[in-house]
């Protein structure tokens, strides 16, 4: 494959998506691919700089932290910088874009888990990012016991302020995942991730087998 392609990994926490993405990541350099690897909420100074907003807290806010439509804003205004400044012209150059996390995390966080419509994100989206979709989302699936196992090695620091919700939130996220992966199955992939990294990555390159020349 010689033109640059958009790959967002997906998944609740603790699916193994950053591992996932710095293996692909290693197997398309290895093919002499341009690759850039990249996050959400982040991947440029201005959204990094959101990120700490969204995912720190603020001082001063008693813990409350932003009401649903704020926090939508927030990713919506991240992603807007980091698709401006270097997702496009990343893809305009030709190269690949390996991004963790994308809008898909808005519409199971904020939509499933935090309650707005489907369409208002979509909106956000519009306006902030031009609806600029993946080519390819993979959606790595893993069980609740996995993910319990791998965030307890993880975040012995403690969790972020999403990461922290209670269990019903990211059960509603997780049923979101699955949601969308099965409305629209062209543009998502479905990955175990239960396994060892090594046989997810299998996993995902068969992934991308599927993608059109
Ligand atoms: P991060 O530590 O990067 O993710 P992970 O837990 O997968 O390693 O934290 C990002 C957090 O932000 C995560 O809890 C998901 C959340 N998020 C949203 O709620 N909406 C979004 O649009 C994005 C991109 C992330």
């Amino acid at each position: 494959m010689k033109q640059g392609r958009f790959i967002a990994l997906e998944g609740g926490e603790g699916a193994g998506k950053s591992t996932q993405a710095r293996l692909l990541a290693e197997a398309l350099r290895a093919r002499g691919l341009e690759v850039v690897t990249t996050r959400e909420p982040g991947g440029t100074p201005g959204a990094e700089a959101v990120r700490a907003l969204l995912l720190d807290g603020v001082e001063g806010d008693g813990g409350e932290g932003w009401n649903p439509r704020a926090e939508a804003l927030l990713f919506a205004a991240a992603r807007s910088d980091h698709v401006h400044r270097l997702i496009r012209p990343a893809l305009a150059r030709g190269a690949w874009v390996i991004c963790d996390r994308y809008l898909d995390s808005s519409r199971a966080y904020q939509g499933g888990g935090g309650g707005l419509s489907d369409a208002d994100i979509a909106t956000l989206h519009g306006i902030g990012s031009d609806g600029l979709l993946p080519d390819l989302t993979l959606l790595i699936e893993v069980s609740p016991q996995v993910a319990m196992e791998r965030l307890t090695l993880r975040d012995t620091h403690g969790s972020d302020r999403i990461g922290g919700r209670d269990a019903a939130y990211h059960a509603r996220v997780a049923q979101a995942f699955s949601a969308f992966a099965a409305a629209e199955p062209a543009r998502f992939a479905r990955i175990d991730g239960n396994g060892d990294p090594q046989a997810t990555h299998a996993g995902v390159l068969d992934a991308l087998a599927g993608l059109p020349e």
